[in-house]
């Protein structure tokens, strides 16, 4: 997370300030799963890359109490409404109320208007960028001036990834994927996008695994990331890095939709160095070699028929862009 360009106002907060916050979607270069834990949740190893592909997060404070939420384009609306309601339940309004230790919510109401470009259920962290911007957002408007560790702290108690997508950058996370610690990175790398219409749950993907390890009668060590795969990316070496990629959730993936073994192949073919699926799937990240490999890359499977960008990475956490 950066120092923030912009410093909270010295008058106390009004009606009508808005503040807008940009934060990042992740892929994963590695995600090594190890066993559930009595919480439900699962030991993770894993590598978080955030992308240029972003959620802008405004936050208004209105006069009318409570924390109404929109959400574009209406394609996005759409289908974000399939998955999660756009009220209390939210995880955006979810932040917001576990920073509101003051009281700020009996003061002012929150109007929370989220541009998606993050797919929906795609696995790539949107709905935690979100939720990390909301937080930088009630820092500002609410004059709280919390250190970064206080909201990484808040984040973690939301979701996994929140922690993430606040700081940003390229991470190695264990314990639920939270626990981080930056990794120092040479270069900057370049991926193709392939997205897919329908998502998937982040929660099937794991249970999915879980069952498929145990048919296989598994055994489940602790997970860990490959020391070629950080020794790779110290380098900057996009060759050796695409060697180590890793994701376990590929396999609950594939078995969910096989046509994502196609798409892959395809990539493959058409010139990535290696895809894999993007944390829980079913987005895919193919690694390409150069800028220019990427742009021919995303283009050529546009042509085909495809939903695919070119983003890079890292990139910062949750920054705030503008206040009005
Ligand atoms: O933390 P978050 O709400 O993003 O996680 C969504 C779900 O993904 C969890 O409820 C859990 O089923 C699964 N998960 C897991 N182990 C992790 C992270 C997520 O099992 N380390």
């Amino acid at each position: 997370m950066r120092t923030p360009r912009f410093a909270a106002p010295d008058y106390p907060p009004t009606v009508g300030e808005k503040v807008r916050v940009r934060a990042p979607g992740k892929i994963n270069l590695a995600l090594n799963v190890g066993s559930k834990e009595p919480s439900g949740y699962h030991e993770l190893a894993t590598v978080f890359l955030s992308v240029d592909l972003y959620e802008d997060v405004t936050v208004t404070l209105t006069e009318e109490l409570g924390i109404s939420i929109t959400i574009n384009p209406a394609s996005q609306a759409q289908q974000a409404a399939t998955v999660t309601p756009l009220g209390e339940d939210n995880l955006v309004a979810k932040a917001a109320r576990a920073l509101d230790s003051n009281g700020l919510l009996d003061l002012f109401g929150l109007h929370i208007d989220i541009t998606k470009n993050v797919p929906i259920a795609g696995g790539m962290a949107g709905g935690s960028a979100d939720a990390a911007a909301t937080l930088v957002a009630c820092d500002y408007l609410w004059r709280l001036g919390h250190s970064r560790e206080h909201l990484i702290s808040v984040a973690r108690e939301l979701g996994a990834d929140v922690p993430f997508c606040l700081v940003g950058g390229l991470a190695l996370g264990v314990g639920r994927g939270d626990q981080l610690s930056p990794i120092l990175s040479r270069s900057y790398t370049h991926w193709v996008l392939m997205f897919s219409s329908k998502g998937f749950s982040t929660p099937d993907m794991f249970a999915m695994l879980d069952r498929l390890r145990e048919a296989d009668g598994e055994d489940v060590g602790p997970p860990e990331i490959s020391h070629e795969l950080l020794s790779a990316l110290n380098h900057g070496d996009v060759e050796e890095i695409a060697a180590y990629l890793h994701n376990d959730l590929q396999r609950p993936a594939v078995y969910l939709d096989a046509s994502l073994v196609g798409k892959i192949d395809f990539a493959e073919v058409l010139g990535a160095l290696r895809v894999i699926i993007s944390g829980s799937g079913p987005t895919l990240a193919g690694l390409v070699e150069s800028e220019d490999a990427a742009h021919l890359l995303a283009s050529d499977l546009i042509e085909q028929g495809f939903d695919a960008v070119h983003v890079t990475g890292p990139v910062s956490g949750a920054t705030i862009i503008a206040t009005y």
